[in-house]
């Protein structure tokens, strides 16, 4: 069995993402039949979950504690006795991450109770970060826009940012939190968008002011793009630009209903990730690294 955690608001998309075999659904927390595999719209999976019996609050963090230091609760029911069994667990550190920094490297697990005696754990999980939700020392006044916290996101989950100099194209930067950010990492950025960018990040980027699917692919080594467009039309730019950029960091934004076939496509491009951010709204961020 295989837990998968759904990012808030997202529930039927993981279910339909993953289908038939669903044993249980408690809140958010999808419990699956079968070895783990990619869904994107989970914000955390919980690989092998064991179910441990106890007979009091003591015993049960004490079971845990047995097994590893660090737990994360996902509360689904009695949650005043979960919350009791979390007091007496190690505190693990809630300290927002700076950018760019290193993922945590010791392992966090997930546990819920089942019922009043029985609790759901899981020492190893895909999220290094408890349920899957990343929180960052925010810059209130550099960046015109509060989007450039899904592109720290997308980077600090990939371990990988663009290096001084490195030539990058930012499609879709207006007003330009992802231009600003990329900006600050000392990369060479030519931002593209219909809409002017905000006048004090206009000067940190080469700014063109056009549509992103009229620009010619040429060699760079990051190409991002926020563009606000259909999948299908998404897809077709990644495509065009693949020979073109050396990593691609995309968010594949929906309108109404998910287009899961448009997702499958993008997941199935080899070595690509397909995520449901953190930070994504009724989006999922698609990134391919390709190391020098
Ligand atoms: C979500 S916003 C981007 C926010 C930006 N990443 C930031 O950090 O501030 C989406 C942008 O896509 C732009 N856009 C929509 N169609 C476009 C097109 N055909 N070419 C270029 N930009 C386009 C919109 O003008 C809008 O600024």
């Amino acid at each position: 069995m295989t837990g998968y955690l759904a990012a808030e608001g997202f529930l039927d998309d993981l279910l339909t993402e993953l289908g038939k075999g669903v044993r249980e659904v408690r809140e958010r927390l999808v419990l699956h039949d079968g070895p783990a595999r990619d869904a994107a719209w989970a914000q955390n999976i919980w690989f092998d979950p064991v179910e441990i019996p106890f007979a009091s609050v003591n015993d049960a963090a004490k079971a845990l504690k047995a097994i590893q230091r660090n737990w994360a609760l996902y509360s689904t029911t009695e949650h005043r006795r979960a919350a009791l069994i979390a007091e007496k667990l190690p505190h693990v550190s809630a300290k927002p991450l700076g950018f760019p920094a290193p993922l945590p490297n010791s392992p966090l697990g997930s546990w819920t109770l089942l019922d009043r005696d029985r609790l759901l754990a899981a020492a190893r999980c895909s999220s290094a970060f408890p349920n899957g939700e990343i929180r960052f020392v925010e810059d209130k006044e550099g960046p015109p826009s509060r989007a450039y916290l899904k592109l720290w996101e997308a980077l600090t989950l990939l371990q990988a940012w663009p290096q001084p100099g490195e030539p990058c194209v930012d499609l879709g930067s207006s007003p330009g939190g992802w231009t600003w950010a990329l900006a600050r990492l000392g990369a060479h950025v030519v931002s593209v968008d219909k809409a002017p960018l905000d006048p004090r990040v206009e000067p940190l980027a080469e700014f063109r002011q056009e549509s992103a699917f009229g620009i010619e692919p040429f060699d760079v080594d990051w190409l991002f793009s926020d563009v606000v467009c259909y999948p299908e039309r998404l897809l077709a730019l990644v495509r065009r630009w693949l020979p073109h950029a050396r990593n691609l960091v995309c968010t594949v934004k929906f309108q109404g209903k998910t287009d899961h076939a448009a997702a499958r496509a993008f997941a199935s491009i080899e070595g690509s990730r397909l995520v449901h951010l953190f930070h994504n709204k009724h989006e999922l961020t698609w990134a391919l690294l390709r190391r020098r």
